[in-house]
């Protein structure tokens, strides 16, 4: 696409929020402050994870910009902004999460590779674009198919970005055709995040968004879609993103032996405390997120506050005014409930929040038995150790 792109570098990078942690510059990787992320159901696009492999690209030139669908279909295109745009347009607010998400908390048991993540790689937008089902129409291929006459059964997906784990090629994913033409699953081509145009961090002017899958699969800056007989071979789809058993490390692993992660499971967090805390009230009120994949809602969070002898139940919600009933048609089922619980901490308390999903999927217990060599998936319950002042004390002789 010539004079679309500008050069990728690293000093062409947009301004971020100050209060942003940087868990790595170049590409660049940051999560908002634990305590800002459940401030709000819509979390704010400033205030929202990015999650890099490469440089931020440049498309300097949005009349030229097009993205091209071609593979295994009939009818090969390219389409406009403007053409994508005259879609019907759709508003799904769905929560991205990283697969990495938690990933600090799981190098602890046992060293795992790579970027350091606290419970911030995560959070929840309204994402308006044309549902991709739409856009395959476009090339011959009908809502529902898993399939094409040529073929095709998978849906991937290439960015413009350049990435040295692909050694220096795009960055790219793929979906089962099955999920992309299915209007329900609401895979969307996204151009505007919280109502707001997509910016340049998020995907600016096109990107991808598949609710309930692990972000890695929501491709940003998009620059062409082929319809394939395989998934996609990419580095992200069959070297990584791959949740493998705590046996496995990196002298006996083989990656062929495992799927591409897609959906997420079910996870929760508490945002309004640190992992080591110190609470100088009695009585508190602890707040978070919880989240599962495939759009499965959230049926319970249950909370202790003495290491898990006892439990109470949080209450949830979505959005205000409205209660949270999960899988009813009312409630957004892509995305997270935040949740909240009034405690009164004992002496050494030790603070724990796990979460049922619909299908009653619940988080695992501890994190050395979901341990694995690229930290992913940490959905261990959430620990909070809570110091009394003679711990302080002594801490801080
Ligand atoms: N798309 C491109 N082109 N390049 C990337 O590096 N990162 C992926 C995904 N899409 C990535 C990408 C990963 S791992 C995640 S978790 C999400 O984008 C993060 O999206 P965000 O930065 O908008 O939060």
């Amino acid at each position: 696409m010539p004079g679309v792109r500008g050069p990728s570098e690293y000093s062409k990078e947009p301004p971020r929020h100050p209060s942003l942690k940087i868990n790595a510059k170049a590409p660049f990787n940051a999560e908002p402050p634990r305590s800002a992320l459940a401030s709000s159901y819509i979390t704010p696009v400033d205030m929202f994870y990015k999650r890099n492999h490469g440089p931020i690209p440049v498309v300097d030139d949005i009349e030229k910009y097009h993205v091209s669908i071609h593979g295994l279909v009939e009818s090969p295109k390219q389409l406009s902004m403007a053409e994508i745009r005259k879609l019907p347009k759709y508003n799904v607010t769905a929560t991205l999460q990283c697969a990495g998400n938690r990933r600090t908390a799981m190098s602890k048991t046992r060293t795992v590779k790579g970027v350091g993540w606290d419970i911030a790689a995560v959070g929840n937008a309204t994402w308006g674009g044309a549902k991709l089902s739409d856009v395959l129409e476009l090339v011959g291929i009908c809502k529902l198919t898993a399939a094409t006459q040529l073929g095709g059964k998978h849906v991937e997906f290439i960015s413009v970005d350049m990435c040295k784990e692909e050694s220096g090629g795009p960055y790219k994913a793929s979906i089962p055709l099955s999920q992309a033409t299915n209007p329900e699953a609401d895979v969307l081509l996204a151009y505007e995040m919280n109502g707001e145009i997509l910016n340049r961090d998020h995907g600016y002017p096109l990107r991808v968004v598949v609710p309930g899958v692990i972000g890695a699969r929501s491709v940003k800056w998009l620059d062409s879609i082929s319809v394939n007989a395989k998934e996609c071979q990419g580095f992200f789809m069959q070297k990584d993103y791959k949740m493998f058993p705590p046996t496995v490390n990196w002298d006996n692993i083989d990656w062929s032996t495992r799927r591409p992660q897609m959906d997420f499971p079910v996870q929760c967090a508490i945002c309004s405390l640190e992992d080591v805390a110190v609470v100088k009230e009695r009585r508190i009120t602890i707040s978070g997120y919880a989240v599962s994949g495939g759009g499965r809602g959230i049926e319970r969070v249950d909370i202790s506050v003495d290491g898990g002898k006892t439990w109470m139940e949080a209450s949830k919600y979505q959005k205000s005014g409205m209660q949270y009933i999960a899988d009813d048609l009312n409630s957004d089922k892509w995305a997270w409930v935040l949740f909240k619980a009034e405690v009164d901490i004992p002496d050494n308390a030790e603070i724990i929040a796990k979460a049922v999903d619909s299908a009653a999927n619940v988080q695992p217990e501890n994190v050395e038995v979901i341990w694995n060599l690229r930290g992913i998936l940490n959905t261990s319950w959430h620990r909070i150790r809570v110091l009394n002042a003679s711990q302080v004390a002594l801490s801080n002789l």
